[in-house]
């Protein structure tokens, strides 16, 4: 199901607050509200990046509010995305500093939260600015959840055999996080920076692709660290994986959008893709998401996969074998630009 058909209707956000749990009161105003002046020092000096997008430029009164709406809806989505990314591989870090993984691991890592921080706050502003009429149930905040179970705890009496299970759980997350999730964002930014017609989306797009592009190869850089290091059954593990996460991408990017819809179809990403020339506030069609779904598993991940030793073409084949889960228990994995569920 894309953002937009769950973007809840004009004047049904009354709805969206009824079903809103204990879990997602916290709305976006609140998680980029301003707290101490040296937290705010702090965090400006590690997080923001020159140029910090220019949010006051943006002229609220030249567009139709629906077309805010829309926008911010998908900005919102990103923004948790990006919360879940925060929370994912801080985590990961956890799992690798017990497990004595190399340093040069966790300082690419610290990195990455980093960014991921910065993403979440870059996102939320974006939407909060395009769309100041939205209320707290519009902009409500999912608590973040990891598409996998939580790591293994170390055993003190055999602790070499936990050090391999959590370097085997710690290789699924980043096939999962960054090799697949970052790898297929960056193609989804570029396309953004490409069809968005306003300066506010474009910049905003343009500084989460630096980070993602570096993202990416973080994730195949870790696992030909990491992969070596596992025994059969950890590997065996890695590749069923795949075949998991393989299924929960398409399923969360494309929608009912399949590869055979767009056989003949030509999808274009290009400033002009509206035939009546509407602006663009920063959101992609199922279809365009689907067609960089498609091409950047072919092009890009595929022979990276092949190059750590796994075997995409099987996964993906076998891929059949892993439905959506019967339970929202835990979301499935989807890429920092879709929504995670
Ligand atoms: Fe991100
Ligand atoms: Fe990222």
């Amino acid at each position: 199901m894309s953002d937009l058909e769950k973007e809840p209707a004009n004047g049904s956000v009354g709805a969206a607050r009824e079903h809103a749990t204990k879990e997602t009161v916290a709305d976006a105003r609140r998680i980029v509200a301003a707290t101490t002046k040296k937290l705010a020092s702090m965090h400006k000096n590690q997080v923001h990046r020159d140029p910090w997008p220019d949010f006051e430029a943006f002229e609220v009164a030249r567009y139709p509010v629906a077309l805010r709406r829309a926008a911010a809806w998908q900005w919102i989505s990103r923004a948790q995305a990006e919360h879940g990314s925060v929370h994912q591989f801080s985590a990961v870090t956890h799992a690798l500093t017990e497990a004595r993984a190399p340093m040069e691991l966790l300082g690419a890592l610290a990195r990455l939260i980093t960014d991921e921080v910065r993403h979440v706050e870059v996102c939320a502003r974006i939407a909060l600015t395009m769309y100041p009429e939205g209320n707290d149930a519009f902009f409500q905040w999912r608590t973040p959840r990891a598409p996998w179970s939580d790591a293994p705890r170390i055993d003190p009496n055999d602790r070499e055999a936990s050090e391999l299970r959590l370097r085997g759980w710690a290789s699924r997350a980043i096939l999962t996080a960054c090799a697949l999730g970052e790898t297929l964002s960056e193609p989804m930014l570029e396309a953004l920076v490409v069809v968005s017609t306003d300066p506010l989306p474009r910049a905003c797009s343009e500084q989460i692709l630096k980070d993602e592009r570096f993202h990416g190869r973080f994730g195949f850089e870790a696992l030909a660290v990491l992969v070596p290091a596992l025994d059969e059954t950890e590997k065996n593990a890695l590749q069923e994986q795949l075949g998991r996460a393989l299924a929960g991408f398409e399923r969360t990017t494309c929608g009912k959008t399949r590869v055979e819809d767009l056989v003949g179809h030509e999808v274009e990403i290009a400033p002009s893709t509206d035939p009546e020339g509407r602006p663009n506030l920063g959101t992609l069609s199922e279809r365009e998401f689907a067609a960089i779904f498609y091409a950047t598993l072919e092009q890009r991940i595929f022979p990276e996969l092949e190059a750590v030793g796994l075997d995409p073409m099987r996964a993906w084949a076998e891929r059949g074998k892993y439905p959506a889960p019967a339970s929202k228990q835990r979301p499935e994995a989807s890429a920092e630009t879709r929504a995670a569920e």
